[in-house]
C-alpha cells in the first residue's frame, strides 16, 4: 500500500479538479463577484469534506465517483462560504486564509459578503446536477436535502451565531460543544452522510455514521483551537490567536491543551471504534481520522 501522504496527495489532486469542473465563468457583468468566488475556493484548503464524502461512499461499497461528485463541489463551496464570512470584520475579522489574503481584504466587504453567499448558492446550484446524473433518484433527493439543511440554523450557521453572541462571556462547556456540534460539525456530519447515502447504506448506517462523523467534527474544531495558540501562521494559514484576540471561549481556554489534546484523541478513537463496527471498511478512513489528530494544519 502506498504511503498514507501519497494517498492523501491523489485524494486532494482528484478533488481539486472535481472543483475546479464546476466553478463559474468569470465573465458577464458580475465577474467581479465571481472571480472573489473562485479566487477564495482556489486558495487551497484541505478539502476534508469533499474527501469525507468521497470516503464514506467508499467505505459502503459506492465506486462510481461520478455520482458524488456534485455533492463533492458543492459542499467545498459551501465550506468556502463559511469561512469568507468567518473572516469578515463583523464576525473574526481575519485577514489571511489558506495562505492568502482573505476574500474580503483583496475585494471588499461588500464583494466579500456576496461572494460567501453566491458561493453557498452556488452550492445548491451544482449539486442539482447530482439529479441528472443519478441512477437512483431517491438517494439523491436525500442527500440533497441533507446538503440544504446542515448549513442552516440548526446546522453551521446557527453555531456561527451562538458563537459571535459569547464573544466576551464566560461560557459552559455544554454551550460550546453545542456550538461546536453545529459550527464545524454540521458539515462534517452532512458530508459523510452524504457519502453514505449515495452509496446505498441503510438507515442505521446512516444513523451510525452521522455520529462517527459529530465526534469527527468536535476533534477538529478542538485541534482547530489547538493550533489558534500553538500552530504555526504558514503552516495553517490563517493568524494565530484570533480567538485570544476575539475574546473566544474555546476548549484551550476551558481545558488547557494538554486536556483539549487528550479529547482531540478521544473523541478521533470513539469514531474509528464507531468505524470499525462496520461490517464494510476502509481503511484510508481510518487513517484520515487518525492522521487529524495530529495535523498542523
Ligand atoms: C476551518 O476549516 C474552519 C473550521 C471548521 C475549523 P478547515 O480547517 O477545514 O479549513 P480549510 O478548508 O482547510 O481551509
Ligand atoms: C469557524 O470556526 C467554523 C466555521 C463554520 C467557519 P473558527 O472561527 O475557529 O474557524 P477558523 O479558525 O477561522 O478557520
Ligand atoms: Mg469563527
Ligand atoms: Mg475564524
Ligand atoms: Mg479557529
Amino acid at each position: 500500500m502506498k504511503a498514507f501522504q501519497e494517498e492523501l496527495k491523489s485524494r486532494v489532486d482528484y478533488i481539486e479538479q472535481v472543483i475546479k469542473e464546476y466553478l463559474p465563468k468569470e465573465e458577464g457583468f458580475q465577474e467581479t463577484v465571481i472571480k472573489a468566488m473562485n479566487y477564495s475556493v482556489l486558495a487551497g484548503g484541505k478539502r476534508l469534506r469533499p474527501m469525507l464524502i468521497l470516503e464514506s461512499f467508499r467505505l459502503f461499497g459506492g465506486t462510481d465517483t461520478k455520482l458524488i461528485e456534485p455533492f463533492m463541489a458543492a459542499m467545498e463551496m459551501i465550506h468556502t462560504y463559511s469561512l469568507v464570512h468567518d473572516d469578515l470584520p463583523a464576525m473574526d475579522d481575519d485577514a489571511y486564509r489558506r495562505g492568502r489574503k482573505t476574500t474580503h481584504i483583496v475585494y471588499g466587504e461588500a464583494m466579500g459578503i456576496l461572494a460567501g453567499d453566491a458561493l453557498l448558492n452556488y452550492g445548491f446550484e451544482v449539486a442539482t446536477n447530482a439529479f441528472s446524473q443519478a441512477v437512483d433518484l431517491q438517494r439523491a433527493t436525500r442527500a440533497y436535502t441533507i446538503l440544504v439543511k446542515k448549513p442552516g440554523i440548526y446546522g453551521m450557521l446557527g453555531g456561527q451565531a451562538v458563537d459571535v453572541e459569547n464573544c466576551d462571556r464566560p461560557m459552559k462547556q455544554e454551550k460550546l460543544d453545542f456550538i461546536y456540534d453545529l459550527k464545524t460539525g454540521a458539515l462534517i456530519e452532512a458530508s459523510m452522510m452524504i457519502g453514505a447515502i449515495m452509496a446505498d447504506a441503510s438507515d442505521a448506517e446512516v444513523k451510525e455514521i452521522q455520529l462517527a462523523a459529530k465526534k469527527i467534527g468536535l476533534a477538529f474544531q478542538i485541534q482547530d483551537d489547538i493550533l489558534d495558540v500553538v500552530g504555526e501562521e504558514d503552516k495553517i494559514g490563517k493568524p494565530v490567536k484570533s480567538d485570544e484576540k476575539n475574546h473566544k471561549t474555546t476548549y484551550v481556554t476551558l481545558l488547557g491543551i494538554e486536556k483539549a489534546k487528550a479529547s482531540v484523541e478521544q473523541l478521533s478513537m470513539e469514531a474509528i471504534q464507531i468505524l470499525n463496527g462496520f461490517t464494510y471498511k476502509n481503511v484510508y478512513l481510518e487513517q484520515l481520522v487518525n492522521y487529524l489528530i495530529y495535523r498542523e494544519k
